[in-house]
């Protein structure tokens, strides 16, 4: 899979992706992520990339012309199955929508800034617009971070069995159980007994029951969909 991310911050990202899970995946060939300066595409000396609000108003809005260039000249070396734009006024994301993108082969991600992008920049390029959630950030770039992430772990390989993404919370509609490892018992609080049996079918049952309460108790609207 092959992920160009958008931004006006660059080495904003260039940590994220540079460490742990997400850095072995590329470095396995699992996932190539390419993030582009969007000021590389600005039409002027000043690289320039934004610009007053027709109208007025507060704020400074994205403008079109760096933003076509950028997403136009990725769009003549290879097709893209999505143009995605990180917004909080986009569709909430959440696992069913990673699933999904995880199956793609090429994908933009453009990060939003300011006031956001010229409304034409959404009509003409962008296919999906997400948001991570009702709160406004002050840029897409951790947003393109947390959807490339929540991608990236389901490509085929770069997950172990032991960090299966299957069992992750939400991908039955369901929250995870509880987890424990050595010492079986701290200070006096111990570790279920059930989990040191060895008995494999008692165990899945036992984590499925977990997993049904806590997502009672913490999460119903999981459950009543
Ligand atoms: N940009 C700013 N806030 C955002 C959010 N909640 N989700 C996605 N992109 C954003």
């Amino acid at each position: 899979m092959r992920i160009d991310i958008i931004t006006c911050l660059p080495r904003l990202l260039d940590s994220f992706f540079a460490h742990s899970i997400l850095k072995r995946a590329q470095d396995a060939g699992h996932v190539q992520v390419l993030v582009h300066d969007l000021r590389d595409y600005s039409l002027n000396k000043q690289r320039q990339i934004d610009d007053y609000a027709f109208g007025g108003g507060a704020g400074m809005v994205m403008t079109i012309e760096p933003i076509a260039r950028c997403i136009r000249q990725l769009q003549a070396e290879r097709t893209y199955d999505a143009v995605l734009y990180m917004t909080p006024d986009g569709e909430r994301f959440e696992q069913k929508i990673a699933n999904r993108l995880s199956l793609f082969e090429n994908l933009i991600i453009l990060c939003g800034h300011y006031k956001g992008v010229d409304e034409r920049v959404r009509e003409q390029f962008i296919t999906r617009e997400i948001s991570i959630g009702d709160y406004v950030l002050s840029g897409g770039e951790l947003a393109a971070c947390v959807v490339s992430d929540a991608i990236i772990r389901l490509l085929p390989g770069v997950l172990n069995d032991e960090t299966s993404a299957l069992t992750d919370s939400f991908q039955d509609d369901l929250l995870a159980p509880p987890v424990y490892t050595r010492p079986a018992d701290f200070e006096g609080m111990k570790v279920p007994e059930i989990l040191l049996s060895g008995h494999e079918a008692k165990i899945d049952e036992w984590r499925f029951e977990q997993s049904l309460a806590r997502t009672r108790a913490r999460r119903p609207d999981l459950l009543s969909d």
